[in-house]
């Protein structure tokens, strides 16, 4: 299954303690911000003598923290706000001294504050001599942490610092990596090894060489939307109008900027796709002729005569075949549930997504949304104001679950 930067919007801390292992942490560093992971690190004292905290600032592309406060004037680095922050902790390496820390709730320096405070997953990689790792104490708590829902990356058999040979060596960062990866990523859904048509943003229908008429689509959605797909392992086409956001990566983008221009893209698309999801805000009318040349302020009035555009949604889903899907979405501003209803049954759809522009919370150019799934068969649910991330990830996820009961 392909799965590229799917570590996109995941903020992670790396916990370096001391330890000969910390030098092996910078690749794990960059492992995880190369699959696009935004990393904090917090390092002991202690890890400070195996590893610079230059070179994991460098990678990291964040200031490395180790003090309760930033300078002498007090400023402080608030362990609550950091932990509250992550979606992950990995603490690499871990020695006997930080397990029995943690087993106890000691919360002596930054790190352990930070540990305390969480409530996201922990993930430990152990690294200690052989004799350290098989202690009653360090088993005792081992099974304490275990326990309580922390993850243990077992360390390796080999070549330990000592000279001695035995279990105790720190899993390598490509290991950590993947322990990570596998717990962290949404399971396989329905969307899962599907290709599916997406469209974004808003169309823009020339009425002269410099001016359009156009909407306030900004592309968030829709494109909050893809990252989720991408993450789920689908296989995404993304037909983009106008946006004002960065175009995701790792999937295959298509920028138009008129209705017709989409409409082209999406016919060509359609037949490889499984799922169509137009989250697009299409101009429904474009002004019969573009002025060649820019039109001059000579009338105190003029007219714009605008003719009806295709409509990409009814047209496609009138031609799906039987095991397509199509997914629209309606932006209301009065009488919502019952014309979202009627376009679900006008243009043919399985399912249909409501947004409200008069909830300031959702809708065009902003960062959240709520949103209301209508489908076919009568289900509806309710997603409530979240991130258009949460709220993509939650659309996809309860989709998932219809489709695979109806499917
Ligand atoms: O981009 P953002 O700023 O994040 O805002 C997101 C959004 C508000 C644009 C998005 O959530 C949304 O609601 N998109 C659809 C807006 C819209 O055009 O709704 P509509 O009710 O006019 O159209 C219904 C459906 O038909 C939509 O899926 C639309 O893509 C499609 N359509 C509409 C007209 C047309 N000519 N062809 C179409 O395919």
């Amino acid at each position: 299954m392909l799965r590229k930067n799917h570590f996109k919007n995941k903020k992670i801390i790396v916990g370096i303690t001391g330890g000969i292992a910390a030098y092996k942490v910078p690749q794990l560093v960059r492992l995880l911000k190369k699959e696009g992971a935004e990393v904090q690190v917090v390092m002991t004292d202690a890890a400070k003598s195996f590893v610079t905290p230059q070179t994991l600032s460098v990678l990291s592309e964040n200031p490395v923290l180790s003090d309760f406060f930033k300078n002498t004037q007090g400023e402080w680095n608030n362990h609550v706000h950091l932990a509250l922050w992550a979606d992950a902790i990995i603490i690499a390496p871990a020695g006997a001294n930080t397990l029995a820390k943690m087993a106890h709730g000691l919360c002596d320096n930054l790190l352990m504050s930070v540990i305390l405070s969480a409530r996201c997953p922990i993930w430990v990689a152990p690294a200690m001599d052989l004799d350290m790792w098989t202690h009653a104490s360090t088993q005792t708590n081992i099974q304490t942490l275990i326990d309580r829902g922390i993850h243990i990356i077992e360390p390796e058999d080999g070549e330990l610092a000592s000279g001695l040979t035995g279990k105790g060596r720190m899993a390598e960062p490509e290991q950590i990596f993947s322990a990570l990866e596998n717990q962290l990523l949404p399971p396989p859904n329905f969307f899962t090894g599907k290709r599916i048509l997406l469209t974004a943003g808003g169309t823009q229908e020339a009425i002269d060489p410099v001016r359009f008429i156009g909407n306030h689509s900004s592309g968030k959605m829709g494109f909050a939307i893809a990252d989720a797909l991408i993450q789920s392992g689908a296989t995404v086409d993304l037909v983009f109008g106008s946006v004002s956001i960065a175009i995701p990566e790792n999937c295959n983008t298509y920028g138009v900027t008129s209705a017709n221009e989409m409409h082209q893209q999406c016919l060509a698309l359609f037949p490889k796709c499984d799922i169509l999801i137009m989250a697009a805000a299409v101009a429904d009318f474009a002004p019969v002729e573009v002025a060649s040349q820019k039109i001059k302020k000579t009338e105190d009035s003029i007219t714009i005569t605008l003719k009806k555009n295709p409509d990409i949604l009814s047209e496609l889903s009138e031609n799906k075949r039987n095991n397509q899907i199509t997914v629209g979405f309606a932006l209301e501003t009065e009488n919502e549930k019952n014309n979202a209803l009627a376009k679900l049954q006008k243009k043919n759809l399985d399912c249909i997504v409501l947004n409200s522009q008069s909830n300031p919370d959702a809708g065009f150019g902003v960062d959240t949304n709520a949103v209301t799934v209508l489908c076919k068969d009568g289900a509806q649910w309710q997603i409530p104001t979240a991130s258009k991330s949460l709220v993509a990830q939650q659309l996809l996820q309860s989709l998932s679950e219809w489709l695979t009961k109806t499917h």
